[in-house]
């Protein structure tokens, strides 16, 4: 039916779950909006959405409500602004929102066509997506010509979708990250403590981008990772990543949603190397800890001198989320051999701020605990904190703060510890 036809399953008053990130179904957002007048207080539950957001646009208040997973650049502002909530929680505990604490009238969400015997796959998005259209009380699908079909735990049965929109059209491509020289430096100190064998989870941006061009000696890496995107894929066609150590999926990359180039996604079409489940699988902590030396590397806005870690807001400002950062720190440390890497550059605002301060903005939020913190690593080289003492963090911290900014740190380290830094 038409995406017009298609919305009218979706009542004012309803909590609405939508795709996650590229898998987002474009043609049907984009109906609901131009159709905001039939809809009151609809909520409408997300992660990320990429490509536009507008339904969190001024005039959709009052039609849509965006409570957010986790925010993005196209939905910072509305929460910002009033117009949306966040709602903090863990990648992998989303499934279990859905349940009972946010139970769902309504998924969205993208598919490939039917196979021979009536399988869609949600293709690049399987992450909550597929959860919420198995607990959703109704399914709105577009089906999508140029959604890759992936393997895994990926697909629901035409019988269990009410309406199809057919739309072909490319799936949403992220342009590849700019690495300059802080990210490369950061890459290769990231790389250091990476050993033939690890398996690696990869947050997304030019850090991580950077760590994979220092990999390219390594032997036998492997991947158990939330997201998954282009750089991986260079590393497996030129045999470094080839997953033969891993404990748990041997052989294959583990992924729960994907975003890159047209690149990726072809090479995730119906490739059994790559295999995709639900966040509540690949994102457990126990699963994750399943895998031995299981390697974490992910990204921050401001570490203060014990080592707490705020990902996700710039003091009382929210710009993004929890998303797998704990789940992975957390698995990390349950891995046989395993390790988490918070990778920073040292500075932020074209280097007029540090990254590494005495004590946190006033409101941000502590996104890993000073407790589950294992390696933070900037451009400047390696501070290990499990285990240290907070006398010893702080002096492994100031180490490997920006030049700029020690002096200052040193102050007060010694104000605090009542002893000489040297
Ligand atoms: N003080 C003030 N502003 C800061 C800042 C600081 N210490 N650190 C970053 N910022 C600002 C940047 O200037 C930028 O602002 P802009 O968008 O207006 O330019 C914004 O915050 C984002 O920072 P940037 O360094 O560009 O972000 P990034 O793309 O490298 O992502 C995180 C960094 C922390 C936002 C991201 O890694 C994240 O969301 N992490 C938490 C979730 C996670 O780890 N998930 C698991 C893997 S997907």
């Amino acid at each position: 039916m038409s995406a017009e036809e298609a919305i009218k399953l979706i009542h004012s008053g309803d909590r609405v779950a939508l795709a996650h990130a590229v898998g987002i179904p474009v043609v049907i957002t984009d109906a609901l909006c131009e159709h905001k007048d039939n809809y009151e207080n609809v909520e409408i539950v997300q992660l990320v959405p990429m490509g536009n957001a507008k339904f969190t646009d001024p005039e959709m208040e009052g039609h849509f409500r965006l409570n957010a997973l986790f925010l993005g650049p196209f939905t910072r502002d509305a929460v910002q602004e009033g117009r949306g909530d966040f709602t903090p929680c863990c990648f992998h505990e989303v499934p279990n929102l859905f349940d009972e604490i946010l139970p769902l009238d309504v998924a969205v969400i993208q598919v490939t066509p039917p196979d021979k015997h009536g399988y869609v796959s949600c293709g690049v998005s399987v992450d909550y997506t597929l959860p919420a259209a198995q607990k959703a009380k109704r399914v709105i699908a577009q089906v999508n010509k140029e959604m890759p079909r992936t393997h895994g735990d990926t697909v629901l049965h035409v019988s269990e979708i009410d309406s199809f929109v057919e739309a072909d059209h490319p799936i949403i491509e992220l342009g590849l990250p700019r690495i300059g020289k802080v990210e490369r430096a950061i890459g290769e100190n990231c790389a250091k403590l990476i050993k033939d064998g690890d398996t690696l989870q990869l947050g997304i941006g030019a850090i991580p981008d950077a760590v994979l061009l220092f990999l390219k000696d390594k032997k036998d890496l492997g991947i158990h990772s939330e997201m998954v995107s282009d750089g991986v894929v260079k590393l497996i066609e030129s045999g470094v990543i080839t997953n033969a150590k891993k404990n748990l999926h041997p052989g294959k990359t583990v992924a729960t949603f994907l975003m890159g180039t047209k690149d990726l996604y072809d090479y995730a079409d119906d490739n059994q190397a790559v295999v995709m489940y639900p966040v509540d699988y690949v994102n457990d902590p126990y699963v994750i800890g399943q895998n031995n030396n299981l390697v974490s590397i992910n990204s921050c806005i401001q570490v203060d001198l014990t080592g707490q870690v705020a990902s996700e807001s710039v003091g009382y400002q929210q710009i993004s989320g929890i998303g797998g950062q704990v789940d992975f720190v957390r698995g990390a440390k349950l891995s046989k051999g395993g390790r988490s890497i918070i990778a920073i550059g040292s500075t932020a605002a074209q280097g007029k701020i540090s990254k590494i301060v005495p004590i946190l903005d006033e409101g941000a939020a502590v996104t890993t605990s000073r407790t589950d913190v294992d390696y933070i690593v900037t451009e400047y080289g390696i501070a290990h904190l499990q285990g240290k003492s907070l006398r010893d963090r702080a002096k492994a911290l100031i180490q490997i703060a920006h030049p700029d900014f020690r002096k200052g740190l040193i102050q007060v380290y010694e104000q605090r510890f009542h002893c000489n830094y040297n």
